[in-house]
């Protein structure tokens, strides 16, 4: 119960709450975006960037994260408020840039994934997929400028995502969310596990394994690469989304939160590294096929789990549908655990501040985000996408997670989140984490973000213009920033802001 008697939903146990972290840790940032970023950013050389991201900055803000949510019992938005009424704008920030940004075209991705899936039953790609993906299916314009309309079986699969999404989140969390993970990922696991068996028997696996295990050094001197990489971890722990801090303000008090956190984050990667070995295991086979080299199969990114694998599964010596089925299948369930999590994010920040209905809000936020969804399902769509996805990743989740350290660090005190983590947390943390969320973390942050401003400035992004970048990316981290701040200057019933943790804690830092 919170201090004005009003009761929050709640896991069933701790386990409910890590299927459900994991369930939104593990999506198509796992299997879809972690193969084509690992593809186009040097194969095994994106595996060291990554790792060093994992552990300087996923691992300490997962935490931070978790103590957050945990330590205020709060959504983002309340987390913040509570920490200083000046940073509540942040709380709101983050759910928002993924709910009306991220979440679009998330869900379209997760349409195009279902499409895929009825086509596998007769493999209706055809032999050039390349061809079906882009002009059949997607019907790719020559600009993001032109819209060319929107794609009928893209809107429909879109609206059903939108319509499960709804109905999971519809309910309390332990009904919802949790019953739905509980099913789903057990079900992800055995599907992944089998397509990844499959995959190594493929002749030519080798070579796309070594590709993918072989680390290009000169790469690391690229900063791309690890930009890339820091993107790819806030993106796949889903941190700076506001979703963890919500997550774990439905824990019970005696919750070992580091625990929980290295297996959220662990499980998460050992995943996409092994959901890693299924993808490149097929690469390998198709340029096997083809007669060449595993780096030349494909160029492009995000069409990587599209045109390749629908080429490659139509090669497959045996049972060819059902890789097919299995595959796709695999990228709407791990899709939809993430998709709901976002929308419980901010349905449970409005309910902290505005003690509004769950099921108002919940009906709301899918209405809207189903109409954010059109704009990406029309023939412009692939390369919004590739825009909103850009910023969003490299600025949005980057920045907040900068300022999340800093707030945290500074105005709360490190020091005294970590007093409450390590309340009841076995192996107690030492002051190194505090080091981290207060210098460490933050300067690499910074650095990744100065990088990427230059390097953009210099030579722009994916060969679009600055105006549209600036136009599409930009007023979108701007127009969310804006609604953040007019969401925060809204006042709180005084007793929300009063605190529930450890009595006589909260007079030491405001
Ligand atoms: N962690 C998710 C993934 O890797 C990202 C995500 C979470 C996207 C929630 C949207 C909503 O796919």
């Amino acid at each position: 119960m919170s201090a004005a008697g009003h009761q929050r939903g709640s896991f069933s146990s701790n386990w409910g709450f890590l299927l459900a972290a994991i369930g939104s840790a593990i999506g198509l940032g796992n299997i879809w975006r972690f193969s084509y970023m690992t593809y186009t950013n040097g194969g095994g050389a994106f595996l060291i960037p990554y790792v060093v991201a994992l552990f300087s900055a996923g691992i300490p803000l997962l935490i931070l994260e978790y103590g957050l949510g945990h330590r205020e019992q709060a959504s983002a938005p309340l987390a913040f408020a509570k920490v200083n009424r000046r940073t509540e704008w942040l709380g709101w920030w983050m759910p928002l840039f993924v709910m009306f940004g991220i979440m679009f075209y998330y869900q379209v991705v997760i349409g195009w994934c279902a499409n895929f899936l009825i086509f596998s039953f007769n493999l209706a790609w055809g032999p050039d997929t390349q061809d079906f993906f882009l002009n059949t299916f997607l019907g790719v314009t020559k600009s993001p400028a032109e819209l060319g309309g929107i794609r009928p079986a893209i809107l429909i699969a879109t609206g059903l995502m939108w319509l499960i999404t709804w109905f999971i989140t519809y309910q309390e969390v332990h009904r919802g969310i949790e019953r739905a993970c509980r099913i789903f990922m057990p079900v992800l696991v055995v599907t992944t596990l089998i397509l990844v068996g499959w995959g190594l028997t493929l002749p030519g696996a080798g070579d796309g394994l070594s590709y993918y295990l072989k680390p290009e050094w000169g790469k690391l001197l690229d900063p791309k690469v690890w930009i890339a990489a820091y993107g790819q971890i806030f993106f796949t722990l889903s941190i700076s989304f506001g979703i963890m801090i919500a997550y774990a303000s439905y824990l019970p008090r005696k919750t070992d939160l580091v625990r929980n956190a290295w297996i959220t984050s662990l499980t998460n990667c050992i995943y996409s590294f092994l959901a890693g070995f299924a993808v490149f295991a097929v690469v390998g086979y198709l340029a096997g096929v083809k007669g060449v080299p595993v780096d030349q199969v494909i160029k492009s990114g995000p069409t990587l789990a599209f045109v390749v694998f629908p080429e490659a599964i139509s090669r497959l010596p045996f049972l060819r549908e059902v890789f097919g089925i299995f595959f796709f299948s695999a990228l709407v369930i791990a899709g939809l655990t993430s998709g709901v999590s976002i929308v419980e994010a901010l349905t449970c920040s409005a309910i902290d501040k505005f003690r509004w209905p769950r099921k108002w809000v919940v009906t709301g936020l899918c209405v809207l985000g189903f109409m954010g969804s059109i704009i990406f399902t029309t023939g412009g769509g692939l390369y919004w996408l590739d825009i909103v996805d850009h910023f969003l990743n490299q600025y949005g989740l980057v920045m907040a997670g900068l300022l999340e350290c800093l707030f945290v660090g500074y105005i709360l005190k490190a020091g005294v989140l970590r007093k409450h983590i390590n309340e009841s947390t076995q192996r107690k943390m030492n002051q190194g984490w505090d080091f981290m969320i207060k210098y460490l973390t933050p300067s690499i942050l910074l650095i990744m973000l100065v990088r990427s401003v230059t390097t953009e400035l210099a030579k722009g992004y994916g060969g679009y213009s600055t105006a549209s970048l600036l136009s599409v990316g930009g007023s979108w981290l701007l127009a969310t920033l804006a609604a953040a701040v007019i969401l925060s200057l809204y006042p709180w019933e005084p007793s929300r802001l009063r605190s529930d943790h450890v009595p006589g804690s909260d007079e030491l830092f405001r």
